[in-house]
């Protein structure tokens, strides 16, 4: 199992694989296009970053080189825990 924190204060068990847009569509973080297009989904990853799956081309191309953002639509939790804020 793997662990979600949102905002400090949200703590959610998933199973490892899960993508983020399953949680944190029902944590609040709003979704548009899906596709790693439109970046209504950015969240902060604020620890874990290596929990999660490799960056997506439509990441690489939205967010640029850096290790603090993803497009939670575009992810999935590999295991262990992961802190988000939005
Ligand atoms: S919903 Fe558009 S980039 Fe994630």
């Amino acid at each position: 199992m793997a662990k979600l924190i949102f905002n400090e204060d949200e703590e959610i068990e998933v199973e490892d694989g899960t993508p983020l847009k399953e949680v944190c569509e029902e944590s609040g973080v709003p979704f548009a296009c899906e596709e790693g297009v439109c970046g209504t989904c950015v969240v902060e990853v604020t620890e874990g970053m290596d929990n999660l799956t490799e960056f997506t081309e439509e990441e690489m191309d939205f967010l640029g080189e850096q290790e603090e953002e993803r497009l939670a639509c575009q992810c999935k939790i590999k295991g262990g825990c992961v802190k988000l804020s939005f």
